[in-house]
């Protein structure tokens, strides 16, 4: 059963992590365990760190609308956790560094209306189109107008990744967005195309356009692409596009229940879409949000403008304008000054009893804590600290192991700084 606390209830959000026992049926025994929790002195700060399975296990199974690949991004569960505890419905739910839209999607979902930000322009092209899902039949009659046309070539060479006629075929889905944007015809229809083109483009499988190549939220440049090809010996064959589109819809929408659908489309219509630096996104009205839960770019690491840069391509975003604005901190003082103002913002658009969840994974297999870099920068922002977050995948294997503290290394392990505005 899921539980659900809500400050707006008086809940005590320590307490709640605290007592939380994680259980799951194998099937021959019951996995459970109990939170582990430790006090922790960052500076002149004393925390708490709740450690356990919080989610991993008693999940449901999340929508299908949310497969739609980027890089380091979340799993649903994790926004879902924070949602269902500390929101009620129709709260405003944020994402100041939205990707592909797993907290606003989840939100979406539940029944709460979003508003998400991100400096990259591609990231409303992923996320918006889902709160206004069309029916298959809708997708499959709008297939059938757009003209794909013979003997069409891009204006750079991709030939290391696509046959002429697939190429050809990625040319006409652009000439025809082209138009129809040009034209003020652009509709939820032709966005939902868009999209899931848009995330067809490179992949390691025939369901996408490209031959062979790294996964699809990591595009590969040209030249390491032609030397993907020799060593494995492949060119580019056929692909389908208008079909690969279809079946992609099919696969995201295969679990999405009419009130989802209801629930998203109401989200999508009082949504706020932001495309600003997180620090300064004055369009959102002071204390309107109930609750953020977020992932911001870890350092360097994750080269977010290069490995979307034929997804920006595709939809005529300059890669390189965006790449100078995402955050791409070489050291942890540097990333700490730009989030120290993003906390600043935070404060200010978070309503009295609503909540920031700040989700910093594991950087550098654990030599980097991040989350212990954020709890002063969140209280310099004015938020109280309620504690830190340890999800660990397999909680009881790993804890019984290695013990908790020799986990730094562990798979799937998110660490998430929980605060809230008194
Ligand atoms: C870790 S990803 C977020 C992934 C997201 N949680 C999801 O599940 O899709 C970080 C995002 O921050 C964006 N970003 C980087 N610097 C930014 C800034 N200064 N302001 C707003 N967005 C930024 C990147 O474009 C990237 O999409």
């Amino acid at each position: 059963m899921e539980r659900h606390l809500s400050t707006a209830k008086g809940g005590n959000i320590g307490a709640y992590l605290a007592n939380f026992t994680f259980a799951e049926k194998a099937d021959l025994f019951t996995r459970s365990a109990k939170t582990v929790v430790e006090r922790l002195s960052i500076g002149n700060y004393n925390v708490s760190r709740f450690t356990n399975e919080f989610w991993t296990a008693m999940q449901r199974q999340a929508s299908s609308i949310h497969e739609v690949s980027y890089r380091a991004c979340f799993k649903p569960q994790l926004p879902r956790f924070f949602i269902k505890l500390l929101s009620e419905e129709n709260d405003f739910i944020y994402d100041p560094f939205g990707g592909r839209g797993t907290t606003v999607i989840e939100a979406g979902l539940l029944g709460r209306r979003v508003v998400v930000n991100d400096v990259n322009p591609l990231s409303r092209i992923l996320i918006e189109p889902r709160f206004f899902a069309p029916t298959v039949k809708e997708i499959v009659d709008r297939l059938s107008q757009i003209v794909f046309y013979d003997g069409l070539n891009s204006d750079i060479d991709l030939s290391m990744f696509y046959h002429s006629k697939t190429e050809s075929e990625i040319m006409s889905l652009r000439k025809y967005f082209a138009e129809r944007s040009a034209g003020g015809k652009e509709d939820n229809i032709d966005r939902w195309v868009r999209m899931v083109a848009t995330n067809r483009l490179t992949g390691h499988s025939p369901g996408f356009f490209s031959v062979y190549t790294l996964p699809p939220n990591q595009a590969v440049t040209q030249e390491s692409q032609i030397k993907i090809n020799a060593k494995r010996g492949q060119k580019p064959e056929y692909r389908d596009v208008s079909r690969i589109i279809l079946s992609k819809s099919e696969s995201l929408l295969k679990n999405v229940t009419e009130e989802q659908r209801r629930n998203l489309r109401k989200a999508g219509e009082s949504a706020q879409f932001l495309n600003c630096d997180a620090r300064y996104t004055t369009d959102i009205p002071s204390g309107s949000v109930r609750g953020t839960v977020t992932s911001p770019p870890f350092l360097n690491i994750v080269q977010y403008s290069k490995d979307n840069w034929l997804r920006c391509w595709f939809n005529s975003i300059d890669d390189k304008e965006v790449s100078k604005k995402i955050t791409m901190s070489k050291t942890v003082e540097e990333w700490s000054a730009v989030m120290e103002d993003v906390f600043v913002e935070l404060f200010r658009v978070t309503k009295t009893g609503g909540f920031v969840a700040f989700e910093v994974g594991e950087v550098k297999k654990g030599s980097v804590r991040l989350d212990e870099h954020v709890v002063p920068l969140g209280v310099k922002g004015g938020f109280e600290c309620v504690g830190i977050i340890v999800n660990l995948q397999e909680f009881t294997k790993t804890s019984n192991i290695w013990g908790v503290d020799n986990n730094d290394g562990g798979t799937n392990t998110n660490r998430i700084v929980l605060f809230v505005k008194r």
